[in-house]
């Protein structure tokens, strides 16, 4: 028996011969050359403001309109943004809000911080807004993430609107995960605003910069981000001071350079969603990030045949709370995907009528 798949971590460092990965959340496409000047003038390493380089934060400012840049933390992704963001609101609430499907690191994140996650059904990816308010109820933080891993989806602007008006009305935190934010095929992004608001983003989607590892919060709460800064000054410390002088310099570049990958995400987009619905699967079109998320008879036996016998590797949507689907990242190139979509063909005649 070949060992079973638990979790995400088992492919990691999984890859080459003719293995073919959906598996990862990672861009292939490549960052912003200009980035590398920064590290050809880059001489000195001293430790930096923990809070981030004031450069870097002054040009993330000018990114949100009416911020300053002492609303913005300068964090290891948006990871530690998330873990540092939760960690610091845990005085004040004891449930956090959840998305269910979810990014897999969200509940962690939220019990890490010694908190409880508590859940709002997405229905076919998008926010029910009643269900996202009966819900919250006990909860006095609360996340949404649009455009959505493992969804794709990017949530109503009116539904957006009307979640901005309960966080005002109740003085909810509201954590908005928009870290897919310039990956949206049908529409501008719609910033989440408001006093109770945190946004967290990283240059890991937009910049395809996810080694390097810089990401931020923005926060108009002098509180949440004071505690921030002093659990950052006594973990991580400074965000590395090469990254966010990259990560500035990426700021820089003219914003064609997003437009112009984002034809090629629309492109495998398309091309992948069409060829699943001539295959007869079940899903939605996504209208965001770099994501499919069809249904499956037993998606975890699906996915540990297509790995051992057709080299093809999938998340179990168990992981991102949703045992009925499977995720296809589509952070590869056309070819690629294209001949992924031959095996699964091949599986899904061959093997998968078999399971009961
Ligand atoms: C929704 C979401 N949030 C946060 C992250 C973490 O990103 P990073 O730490 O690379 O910035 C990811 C990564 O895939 C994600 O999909």
């Amino acid at each position: 028996m070949p060992p079973a798949i638990s979790s995400a971590s088992f492919f990691i460092g999984k890859g080459g011969g003719d293995l073919i990965s959906f598996g990862s959340g990672q861009p292939d496409l490549p960052p912003p050359q200009q980035i590398f000047e920064a590290q050809r003038r880059f001489k000195t390493f001293r430790y930096g403001p923990v809070q981030g380089e004031e450069k870097l934060r002054a040009a993330l400012a000018k990114e949100y309109p009416g911020a300053r840049a002492e609303e913005f933390v300068v964090t290891n992704g948006a990871s530690e943004a998330l873990d540092l963001l939760l960690r610091a609101a845990a005085t004040r609430s004891g449930k956090v809000l959840l998305p269910k499907p979810y990014y897999y690191s969200y509940p962690h994140n939220v019990r890490l911080a010694g908190m409880t996650p508590k859940y709002y059904r997405l229905r076919d990816g998008k926010i029910d807004f009643d269900e996202f308010e009966a819900q919250a109820k006990g909860c006095r933080v609360a996340l949404i993430n649009s455009p959505g891993n493992p969804t794709g989806s990017v949530q109503d602007i009116a539904v957006l609107k009307k979640i901005e008006a309960f966080a005002r009305r109740t003085g909810t935190i509201l954590i908005s995960d928009e870290i897919y934010k310039d990956l949206i095929y049908e529409r501008e992004n719609y910033p989440m605003k408001g006093e109770t608001v945190c946004t967290i983003n990283s240059f890991s989607k937009t910049y395809a910069m996810c080694g390097l590892r810089v990401g931020y919060v923005h926060t108009k709460d002098k509180d949440l981000m004071a505690k921030m800064v002093e659990i950052k000054s006594h973990t991580s410390m400074n965000t590395n001071v090469l990254a966010q002088e990259m990560a500035y310099e990426a700021l820089q570049t003219p914003k064609r350079h997003i437009a112009q990958q984002m034809k090629v995400w629309r492109s495998r987009r398309d091309y992948l969603y069409e060829s699943m619905v001539g295959l007869g699967l079940d899903l939605w079109k996504p209208e965001g990030a770099f994501y499919v998320f069809p249904k499956f008879k037993d998606p975890t036996r699906a996915m540990h045949d297509l790995f051992y016998r057709y080299h093809m590797i999938t998340y179990n949507g168990a992981w991102f709370g949703d045992p009925s689907r499977l995720r296809f990242s589509y952070a590869l190139d056309l070819a690629k995907i294209a001949k992924g979509m031959e095996r699964l063909e091949a599986f899904l005649n061959k093997e998968y009528r078999r399971y009961t």
